[in-house]
């Protein structure tokens, strides 16, 4: 209650008193010097200084006793936005969690941004105060690609969200899903190989990886969702369909607009931006419509009565007919699995190769554990459980380079509490997920790429979505708005990893001796700065 009078007029007053002193300095100094000259200076700087004395006299007063988190001072209008800026990635806000302390609150412009550096306090957000904290914050570029929360991925908590998740579940996320589709992932995964053993340059000059695993997962994913796949990279269809998602990534992921989201104020700046994303989401979405979605409705009206369910967005378009969700929740759902499922997975397999490239005695020691473990039969989906060290390797790949090292932003409602401070309603909430898992304070040397530490001393630690849960480690998230896709990503990763050691060694390209390993982040991703060239020398069986 104390915290009443300063919302409702030491606030505002001094808010405005310090918009006028911003005015009067520049009126001051720059525009009408002349209007001043002839007050005394000492007179000036009481009028300067004084309100702004009080003002954060107030401030600082007030503000401990709502018990918010701490953070640095923040001024009207702006917050703390001038003092951090628009790229609030991993490693700034684990440096700012080392001097402000496991929850820490930032004023964006108008939005709170309230940061978790801890595993206590992220299983309280995760998984005991889930429900509290398991919304997502609006933005005004998500608003757009979203189509205001008509997706799941960034929609808020409710009934929309569980439903969507129940009616996604099925088609996608089970084990029966992963048992269908596990030879098709296999068969795309061989293919990849043949290539790579086809082509005699890339064996001394190495080729960009990146590009052909971009293709076979996409085929992997339109075959699980349309039954459809991409002839080669240079597809017209793949060619359109990577265009779309890369741009969307971009306008997305940038920390261009965040000035205009912050501050309401400087939104009519944005209107450009806006357009663009406005203009791209309408033809990417007409474009999963017309050469995907519309020719499964096709399909299954030719068949009528006769249809089998024979891919993902048949059940999605059935569950459509039966009136649970709209023809837009349809199309957002193919959205969301296109940006949630396939870069995340590939960025997973990019870092993976980069490190086993930098080091060749992983790469021996998985070839060994397979050849001892399998005796010459081929991996395969049902017996990666039997190669922990391979399982190994992906955990440390995901733990050392998470894709998403803030989670996606979290977001409660109403106000809450948490470690004893209110966090106010509405405020985005952000895991530090990467900071989890490369503290010094709990990890052992969290800078070297060792699989071994996941055998060794974390033998416990798992990346699972629900159950007994080390919230050091959480690639993924946890709870209810955790990633259902660790079904699918895991397996995946573990796969092609396999694949590729058992028939290459992976090499740097010759003249060169180290693979840069550096990255580079977005709002929500971390990803390998450079795409690596990677040569493939094939093993003689
Ligand atoms: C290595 C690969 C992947 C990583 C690291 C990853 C990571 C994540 C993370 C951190 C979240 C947010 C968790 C939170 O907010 O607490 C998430 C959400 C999500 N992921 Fe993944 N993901 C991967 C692959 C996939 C795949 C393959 C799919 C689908 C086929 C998928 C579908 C989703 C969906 C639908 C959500 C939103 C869940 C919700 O809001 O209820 N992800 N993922």
């Amino acid at each position: 209650m104390a915290y009443l009078p300063y919302l409702l007029f030491i606030k505002p007053i001094f808010g405005t008193t310090l918009t006028l002193l911003i005015i009067l300095a520049l009126t001051r100094n720059f525009l009408y010097p002349q209007l001043y000259a002839n007050l005394p200076p000492t007179l000036l700087s009481l009028i300067t200084f004084v309100p702004l004395a009080i003002y954060f006299f107030f401030h600082t007063i007030f503000k401990s006793s709502a018990a918010l988190p701490p953070g640095p001072l923040s001024i009207p209008i702006f917050g703390n936005w001038f003092q951090v800026g628009n790229d609030l990635n991993h490693c700034l806000l684990a440096s700012m969690a080392q001097k402000y302390g496991p929850v820490f609150l930032l004023k964006l412009g108008s939005k709170n941004l309230t940061v978790v550096s801890d595993p206590e306090l992220a299983t309280q957000v995760l998984h005991t105060q889930g429900v509290e904290f398991g919304s997502r914050p609006r933005n005004v570029v998500f608003d757009i690609f979203t189509g205001n929360g008509q997706d799941m991925v960034f929609t808020v908590y409710g009934e929309h969200w569980r439903k969507m998740r129940r009616i996604m579940t099925l088609p996608f996320f089970t084990n029966k899903v992963v048992h269908q589709y596990s030879n098709m992932w296999e068969e795309e995964m061989e293919m990849v190989v043949n290539d790579l053993k086809k082509d005699e340059k890339v064996k001394t000059k190495g080729i960009v990886i990146r590009k052909r695993l971009q293709l076979m997962l996409y085929n992997i994913m339109y075959r699980m969702m349309f039954d459809a796949k991409f002839e080669s990279q240079e597809d017209p269809l793949f060619i359109e369909a990577t265009k779309f998602n890369s741009e969307r990534s971009r306008l997305a992921q940038s920390f261009e607009y965040n000035y205009g989201d912050f501050i309401p104020l400087l939104r009519p700046f944005l209107r450009g931006y806006l357009n663009k994303c406005r203009d791209l989401q309408l033809r990417r979405l007409a474009f999963f419509n017309k050469y995907y979605v519309e020719k499964r409705r096709e399909i299954m009206a030719a068949n009528g009565e006769k249809h089998k369910i024979s891919c993902a967005i048949d059940h999605i378009i059935d569950a459509q007919m039966k009136g649970e969700i709209s023809e837009e929740n349809v199309l957002y759902i193919v959205e969301n699995i296109n940006v949630a499922a396939i870069e995340t997975t590939l960025w997973s397999m990019e870092w993976a190769i980069a490190e086993l490239v930098n080091h060749p005695a992983i790469q021996h020691k998985i070839r060994q554990e397979i050849s001892h473990v399998l005796k010459g039969e081929p991996v395969t989906e049902s017996n990666l459980h039997e190669l922990p060290y391979l399982q190994a390797t992906v955990k440390e790949t995901l733990r050392l380079h998470t894709p998403i090292p803030l989670l996606v932003p979290h977001m409660n409602l109403g106000e809450a509490k948490l470690g004893g401070f209110t966090i106010p309603k509405e405020s985005k909430v952000i895991v530090n997920a990467w900071w989890l898992a490369n503290n010094p304070k709990w990890w052992k040397n969290p800078e070297e790429f060792r699989p071994e530490r996941f055998l060794e001393e974390e033998r416990d630690t798992d990346a699972v979505a629900g159950g007994k849960v080390d919230f050091r480690y959480l690639p993924f998230g946890m709870g209810r708005r955790s990633c259902p896709g660790i079904i699918l990503a895991l397996p995946i990763l573990g796969l092609i990893i396999a694949k590729l050691v058992t028939n290459f060694e992976m090499k740097t390209p010759l003249g060169t001796d180290k693979i840069d390993v550096s990255g580079k982040g977005g709002q929500f991703s971390l990803h390998i700065a450079n795409h690596s060239t990677v040569a493939f020398s094939p093993i003689m069986v």
